[in-house]
């Protein structure tokens, strides 16, 4: 089904035309010169010192956990409210999620039930910059002091937030972001791990060449390591890095649209905003509000032809993250709150202001 006015619209001009085009007469369409070209953008976009390209974020969730060692009997703590895909890479390499709530008010991790859930086993931290809301590092890093854990951050919605000046992927040990379609920098399907650490640089691409690597004692390729595919192609990474090319401006447009979805919903009694984290600057990869009845509202805006949409996924309420082979808390009210009461709304490139008010008009009509 197709909506008057989307969720998102990929950001597809002449310039991404032109360079994907490129790409196709080249005939090198594997991963190859295009994809690194996009790899040292996003490098030198962050401010840090490696960007290594995934087919998703997912497989370059899980990459990270292998390049770290994380594996059977080890912990990783993740949030509640979040995609399925975050405590999934978790059990993909065969450690166990530690699933703790959220705060209600900002939706990322709660870092005193992080701290509470930490055990002899936790070799790391997921957490999530949900929505494109940055993680408050001051809170992350004196934990990582105080027990010697990894932070290895689900950032598939951040590319662009920051917190106190330093972009998200140049704060954690190893970020991983998105470039799904929902994303407003997207390659059809793709994903990025940055990470000052060398050796885990060498390694993430070595992983996703099939293990392949080189040797002083022997000449040519030599396979190191168990592998896979996890390549980017060239055509897809020609997408992403025409669209890098204008970052910023994409980045400007979704801040002026907050802007204005705040101005036109400020004062609602029945319609409340997330938290921002303090010190943090917000990159909108979603605009989120909280709102009583929410999939009734959602089901009625779709009907007039606006794209609204459920925030996230409440894992512990999904089989999957039912059985064994989870730790779960006793209680998550910041994510069921969650889960229950946010709804997402459009907001995409050239996005006109008559359309967010209408947006706001027919969603104060609904809660009404
Ligand atoms: C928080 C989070 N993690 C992971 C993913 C999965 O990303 P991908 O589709 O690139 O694998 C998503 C998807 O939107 C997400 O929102």
């Amino acid at each position: 089904m197709s909506y008057r006015i989307p969720l998102i619209r990929p950001y597809i001009n002449d310039r991404v035309k032109e360079l994907v085009n490129e790409v196709l007469d080249s005939g090198f369409l594997t991963e190859g010169p295009v994809t690194k070209s996009f790899e040292r953008s996003v490098a030198s976009y962050v401010g840090v010192s490696n960007a290594i390209a995934f087919t998703s974020c997912t497989t370059g969730l899980e990459t990270a956990l292998r390049v770290a060692g994380i594996g059977r009997g080890d912990e990783v703590i993740v949030p509640d409210y979040t995609y399925p895909a975050t405590a999934g890479a978790v059990r993909i390499v065969g450690a166990t999620p530690v699933i703790v709530d959220v705060d209600p008010e900002t939706l990322l991790i709660d870092y005193h039930q992080l701290e509470e859930a930490m055990s002899y086993n936790t070799k790391a931290v997921m957490p999530v910059s949900l929505f494109g809301n940055p993680l408050d590092f001051d809170q992350l890093m004196t934990l990582k002091e105080r027990y010697g854990i990894l932070i290895i951050e689900d950032a598939a919605c951040a590319l662009g937030s920051s917190f106190k000046g330093q972009k998200t992927g140049a704060w954690s040990d190893m970020t991983v972001f998105s470039f799904h379609p929902r994303k407003f920098i997207t390659t059809g399907e793709g994903g990025m791990v940055t990470t000052p650490n060398e050796q885990w640089a060498r390694a993430l691409h070595q992983y996703k060449h099939f293990g392949m690597g080189s040797d002083d004692q022997r000449e040519g390729v030599v396979f190191l390591t168990t592998g896979t595919n996890y390549k980017m192609s060239n055509i897809l990474a020609a997408l992403g890095l025409a669209q890098m090319e204008i970052v910023d401006d994409l980045l400007n447009e979704r801040r002026v649209l907050a802007r204005n979805y705040l101005q036109l919903l400020d004062d609602q009694e029945k319609i409340k905003i997330p938290l921002t984290t303090e010190n943090g600057i917000h990159s909108y990869q979603s605009f989120a509000v909280f709102v009583r009845n929410r999939d009734r509202i959602m089901k009625q805006l779709r009907e007039q032809g606006i794209e609204a949409q459920i925030g996230t996924y409440s894992l512990h309420q999904q089989p999957a993250f039912q059985g064994e082979g989870v730790r779960l808390s006793r209680q998550y009210p910041g994510s069921i709150r969650a889960w229950e009461e946010t709804l997402v709304l459009p907001m995409y490139h050239s996005m006109t202001e008559a359309e967010q008010s209408e947006v706001v008009e027919k969603l104060k009509a609904c809660v009404e």
